[in-house]
Parts: structure tokens; C-alpha cells; sequence
């Protein structure tokens, strides 16, 4: 049975998307093919968008494929949907929370870079980068990249680790 992964932004047109296509490219490369990987905002605004330019931009630089994506928004039964549901941030992750239909639902949720090897406590959300210049999306594909190679190499344990 495919397991899935949601990563979830706000807007879900830098973020969200951009971990989106790391992750199914890395997953690819690693040959892992029962899992899917979808995304969404919790906002929206952008609902039928594609990616925003400059994360397309990088992403693009970068070898993967942004021409696949449409903003989707994130609702209660994108837990029904997904076996781990992953926020950003933690207003996305407030965000997410309160649509959780149960507390065993909620534990589901966690943050993104709770995979990363770097992340601490004080440093565990991929910042937005919407609103600032070229180098905020550098920084969040460096973070979402090195976090996807993580998360990947805990496939096994997570679908060992699965609630039926
Ligand atoms: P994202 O960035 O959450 O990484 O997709 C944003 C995109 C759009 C907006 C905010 C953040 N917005 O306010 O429209």
C-alpha cells in the first residue's frame, strides 16, 4: 500500500512545492517507489497557481522539473488522505492542528525539518521566503534538500512505524 507524505506551506506556491519535487526526485533516485508525495497551503489565495517564479527559477537551476505544479489548499481531509503530514512552519503548523478531525490524527503532524540532521529546537521551521529577494529561496532549497535526504533514508522506519 502507497504511503503518503503532504508538505504544507502557506500559500503553497514556494515551499511546499519546491519540497514536493525534491523529495520525488530523491525518492526516484532512490528507487522507492511506494510513496507519494503531495502538497498544499493553508491559504487560498494562490489555489490553481503554478509555483511562484523564483522557486521555479531555482528549482529549475537545480536539475528538477517545476512545470508540474498547481496550488492546491490544505482541508481536514488531507488527513483521511496521507499517512504523515508535514508543516513548514509553525503557524502552518497551528493551522494544520486545529483541522485535525482527532488527537490521534494530530500526531501525524509533524514539522518538516524535524528530519533535518541541523535543525534545533529554535531552528526548526523553512522560513518564508515569499516575501524577501533570490537568496531566501537558496537558503530554503539548501534546507529542503539536505531535510528530503533525511526524511528518505527514514522511509523504512516510517512505514514499519505506519497506524493502520
Ligand atoms: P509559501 O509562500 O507559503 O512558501 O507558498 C507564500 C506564498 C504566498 C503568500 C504567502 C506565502 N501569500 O500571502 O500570498
Amino acid at each position: 500500500m502507497t504511503y503518503r507524505i503532504a508538505v504544507v506551506c502557506l500559500g503553497n506556491i514556494c515551499r511546499s512545492p519546491m519540497a514536493h519535487v525534491v523529495l520525488e526526485k530523491k525518492l526516484e533516485e532512490a528507487g522507492v517507489d511506494d510513496v507519494e508525495i503531495v502538497s498544499s497551503g493553508t491559504g487560498g489565495w494562490h489555489t490553481g497557481d503554478p509555483m511562484d517564479p523564483r522557486a521555479a527559477d531555482r528549482l529549475t537551476q537545480a536539475g528538477y522539473d517545476a512545470s508540474q505544479h498547481v496550488a492546491r489548499k490544505f482541508t481536514t481531509d488531507w488527513y483521511a488522505e496521507n499517512d504523515l503530514l508535514l508543516a513548514m512552519d509553525e503557524s502552518n503548523y497551528a493551522d494544520m492542528a486545529e483541522l485535525a478531525p482527532t488527537v490521534a490524527d494530530s500526531e501525524r503532524l509533524r514539522m518538516f525539518r524535524s528530519f533535518d540532521p541541523q535543525a534545533t529546537e529554535q531552528d526548526i521551521e523553512v522560513p518564508d521566503p515569499w516575501f524577501g529577494g533570490e537568496e531566501g529561496f537558496v537558503e530554503v532549497l539548501a534546507m529542503i534538500e539536505r531535510t528530503s535526504d533525511a526524511l528518505v533514508a527514514e522511509i523504512p522506519a516510517l512505514i514499519a512505524s505506519r497506524q493502520s
